[in-house]
């Protein structure tokens, strides 16, 4: 821990049904048990006011409890979750235990979390419009969905997803990706922005090293000036506290275009 407060960005994008939702996020993923509720408060103490969790990370009751506990009001706090579409026809019931262990009465975006087989999108879709219409969740979306099947899911239920959450990070940068989403309205959510060689790039270290920053502070920021959503994940409070400390220092236009340039798009 430092002793100066992180300079925490407050940089959010506004979803279609006017909800305001943080660019840095806090992720959950393989967070489980004490270590789940002790990230999370060291993600709420450290600024972050959005977080993301599943049903299918099975942490939704300590990212819950730690919400509850840590005095940050749940308005102030950007909640979402993700529904498993292997649980088709479920939907409302697997909503309302996610509620419950969250410890509120509505989501502000509930996602589903990856594309289910045959009419199973469709379907869930038309449930996920229904819910939001019923005041359970603000804002609805999807993950891990291209430009097709994000068509087929706004044509059966009238209404776009307000967002995609995709794997992101300047090594998959894609500008006709991000383009599509723009045309669409969906705001595009990144994940594993830390991982698959992101760290270690000699690009990204040399980008870093020339603003006194980390690689993942460099990543975290490259997000942010794209007006890309990112949720860094870590277990450990001093990186909780470092990933979010990004408010401080800005990319050169050159840097953006070097990083972008490492997507080879
Ligand atoms: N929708 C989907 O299908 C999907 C898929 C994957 C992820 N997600 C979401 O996206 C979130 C982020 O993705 P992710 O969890 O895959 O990965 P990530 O945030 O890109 O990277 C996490 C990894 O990087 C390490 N790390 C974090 N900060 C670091 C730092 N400053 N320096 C060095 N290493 C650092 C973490 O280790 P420590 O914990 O030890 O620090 C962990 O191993 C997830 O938690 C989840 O909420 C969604």
């Amino acid at each position: 821990m430092t002793d100066t407060a992180p300079s925490i960005p407050d940089d959010a994008v506004t979803l279609s049904q006017g909800a305001r939702m943080p660019l840095l996020g806090f992720g959950t993923w393989q967070i489980k048990g004490g270590d789940a509720v002790r990230a999370t408060a060291a993600a709420l103490e450290a600024g972050y006011r959005h977080l993301d969790t599943a049903t299918v990370y099975g942490n939704e009751k300590e990212v819950g409890r730690a919400l509850a506990d840590s005095g940050v009001a749940r308005d102030d706090v950007f909640l979402t979750t993700k529904f498993p579409p292997n649980r088709v026809g479920r939907e409302l019931e697997t909503l309302r235990a996610s509620l419950e262990m969250l410890q509120t009465d509505h989501l502000d975006l509930w996602l589903i979390h990856w594309p289910g087989e045959g009419s199973a999108n469709e379907d869930i879709w038309r449930t996920f419009v229904e819910a939001r219409e019923a005041g359970l969740t603000r804002e609805i979306g999807v993950s891990n969905f291209d430009a097709e099947l994000l068509d087929a899911v706004t044509a059966a239920g009238g209404v776009a997803p307000a967002v995609n959450q995709i794997e992101w990070s300047p090594l998959l940068y894609d500008a006709e990706v991000l383009a599509a989403h723009r045309e669409r309205g969906v705001a595009l959510e990144g994940y594993s922005a830390l991982r698959g060689g992101t760290l270690d790039h000699p690009a990204i270290v040399a980008i870093a090293e020339q603003h006194g920053r980390t690689p993942a502070q460099v990543i975290i920021r490259w997000h942010l000036q794209h007006q890309v959503v990112v949720i860094p994940k870590s277990v450990q409070a001093d990186r909780i506290r470092s990933n979010a400390d990004v408010g401080g220092f800005v990319l050169s236009d050159e840097d953006l275009a070097t990083l972008d340039s490492l997507g080879g798009r």
